[in-house]
Parts: C-alpha cells; sequence; structure tokens
C-alpha cells in the first residue's frame, strides 16, 4: 500500500494544533499556537478567535516542517469533539475547507481515541487500561468489543481542571504550579475524597480546598493536600480497574501525563501488581495535532469519512461513540 499523509486539525480548547503523520506512523510535524487567556479560566469564543487567527500559519507551518506540499497530503482529519463548540467549529471550518478545496477525504475525530491512539502508536503498548488526565477529560478506558468502554470517569469536574483552577483562584496559575508548590508542603490536610466504584468526583475537593487557602492554611501545604488527594483517588480507580478488568499493562495520556508525582503514584502501584506502566512522551501528553492525524489515517484505512454535512460537530461526543474498527 503506498504510504499515506494526514493533516490533523486539533482545536477542542485552547490549542490549535496542526500535524502531519504517514502511514507508517511517523510524526513529521506538530505545530501548537495556544491561546492564552490574559485572566481566568479559558473563554470558548475568545480562544476560538485566536485559533482563526492563527490557523493559516498553522497549517502552512506544519507543512513546511514536514517538508510537503498541501497537494501530498492525502486525508484532512480534524477533532470532532468532545471540545468547546466555538473552538471546535473554527477546526472544523479550515477542515471542510482544505478538504473541499483539495477535493481529498475528510474523517471526524473523537479527542479522547485520539490521545489514546498517539499514545498506543509512540509507547507500542498493546490492549492496555487507558487512563486519560487532562485539563478537560479524566476517564479510565479499555477496549472491549470494538468500542473504547468508559470504566470510570469524573461525575462533575476534570483533575486537571481541579488543579487548574485552583491555581488560578490561588494566584499561582494553572498546572504544573500547584505541583511544583506541594513540593515545599509539609502537611497533608484532609480533603473530600470521592470515589465511587471507578467514578471520582473533584468539585467539593476544590471548594473545600479554595476553603482551606482562605482559612489561612499555608499555600504550599494546600497545594500539597489537593495534588496528593486527586492523585489518590486516580490511582486507587485505576488500581481498581486493573483488577477488574485483568489488565497487565497500563498506558497513561493526557496533559497530566506530564505529572512526575502522578506518574510516581501509579508507576508505585503498577509495580506491586507487577503492571507495565507506559506514559505519552510529555510533548505528545497535551492537546496536539499530530494525534488527530494519526487516528485520522486509522479511520480512513478503515472507510470512516465525512461529507461536509456529516462533519457537525460534537461538544460532547463520548468516547464509546467510536467503532473501533481498525483493531480487535
Ligand atoms: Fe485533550
Amino acid at each position: 500500500m503506498p504510504r499515506l499523509l494526514a493533516l490533523g486539525i486539533e482545536s477542542t480548547a485552547h490549542t490549535f494544533g496542526v500535524g502531519v503523520v504517514d502511514s507508517d506512523g511517523r510524526i513529521l510535524s506538530d505545530v501548537k499556537k495556544t491561546y492564552i487567556p490574559e485572566r481566568g479560566g479559558i473563554h470558548p469564543r475568545e480562544a476560538a478567535q485566536s485559533h482563526a487567527r492563527n490557523a493559516v500559519n498553522a497549517v502552512r507551518e506544519a507543512l513546511a516542517d514536514a517538508g510537503v506540499k498541501i497537494e501530498d497530503i492525502d486525508l484532512i482529519a480534524f477533532s470532532q469533539g468532545p471540545g468547546m463548540g466555538p473552538c471546535l467549529r473554527t477546526g472544523a471550518t479550515v477542515a471542510r475547507t482544505l478538504s473541499l478545496s483539495l477535493g481529498k477525504p475528510l474523517v471526524g475525530v473523537n479527542h479522547a481515541v485520539a490521545h489514546v491512539e498517539v499514545g498506543k502508536l509512540v509507547t507500542g503498548c498493546r490492549d492496555p487500561l487507558i487512563l486519560y488526565v487532562a485539563g478537560g477529560n479524566t476517564l479510565i478506558t479499555c477496549l472491549v468489543e470494538r468500542r473504547y468502554r468508559v470504566l470510570g470517569e469524573t461525575l462533575d469536574i476534570a483533575a486537571g481542571n481541579c488543579l487548574d483552577h485552583f491555581g488560578i483562584m490561588a494566584g499561582i496559575g494553572p498546572m504544573p504550579s500547584a505541583e511544583r508548590l506541594a513540593q515545599s508542603g509539609r502537611e497533608v490536610r484532609p480533603l473530600p475524597y470521592k470515589v465511587k466504584g471507578m467514578d471520582v468526583s473533584f468539585s467539593g475537593l476544590l471548594t473545600a480546598a479554595e476553603k482551606l487557602l482562605r482559612d489561612g492554611a499555608p499555600l504550599e501545604d494546600v497545594c500539597l493536600s489537593i495534588t496528593e488527594t486527586v492523585y489518590s483517588m486516580l490511582t486507587e480507580v485505576v488500581e481498581r480497574a486493573l483488577a477488574y478488568t485483568g489488565k497487565n499493562s497500563l498506558l497513561v495520556v493526557g496533559g497530566l501525563a506530564r505529572s512526575r508525582r502522578l506518574s510516581e503514584m501509579l508507576g508505585s502501584m503498577c509495580s506491586d501488581r507487577g503492571v507495565s506502566m507506559y506514559v505519552v512522551p510529555p510533548d505528545l501528553a497535551g492537546d496536539n495535532g499530530p494525534m488527530i492525524a494519526w487516528t485520522g489515517i486509522l479511520q480512513y484505512l478503515n472507510g470512516q469519512t465525512l461529507t461536509v454535512e456529516e462533519s457537525v460537530v460534537k461538544p460532547r461526543m463520548r468516547i464509546d461513540e467510536v467503532e473501533v474498527g481498525w483493531r480487535g
């Protein structure tokens, strides 16, 4: 089979990412333009406007870095959901425009599936239990009968969102600030620890941590308390999922895969159980174009393309909506 080249566009939240990947799994370029809010969290409309301003240059840079011309691209993939509506629509518009003007197939990719697939590609792990933990998502999944089934997930906010929000409120900024300050913490204070089966809940914990700080606890101690509690909850539910599924490997993907402390806790639990742990490398942990391009190739080879009419974005798209016909 001739080598295929995919251009992938990621735009679910604050990152407008464009990547070029080939069907041998080689990542040829990875361009990221990140919207940084002046204050507070991500404002979806402002992020979308930033994406629109950066889109043309990001595509040009991704092609130049890959050393290919736009005519060489065989398919255009974009993140269809889940994510922030205005941000998704901007990426989808760029993808449709390229697809129509070049006459190349359009592939809509689920953002969570893409994190998993690029993690599998670069770590080489096969059939793992997966922890996808990031600013916008927290879920535990594995492939069963052609779908990534959700074994556990957050019942409210994502783990990364909890830590980012706390950092912004405390005036230290989003992650990894809280984890950095936690290193100087001396005491872990009790905070709500909400685990329900393999599900987790972080919103009460966030409120309690904010109150602890307002009541005068040292910032470093609160950072230590919130990070230790969040990571302990995640480690507990991953261990339960490993016991339930009998998997002998764990793959950690998403922005919080960069957390050294979380990896340490998961790693020690995995080594106790004789489970191999794989962590996606830092440059592919956060949102990126290559993960969309790579998953686009897998889906394209499986016949999963979209017409422009079908390419409507799905802000609440779930990982188990996607039929994984390319494996197992
Ligand atoms: Fe993500």
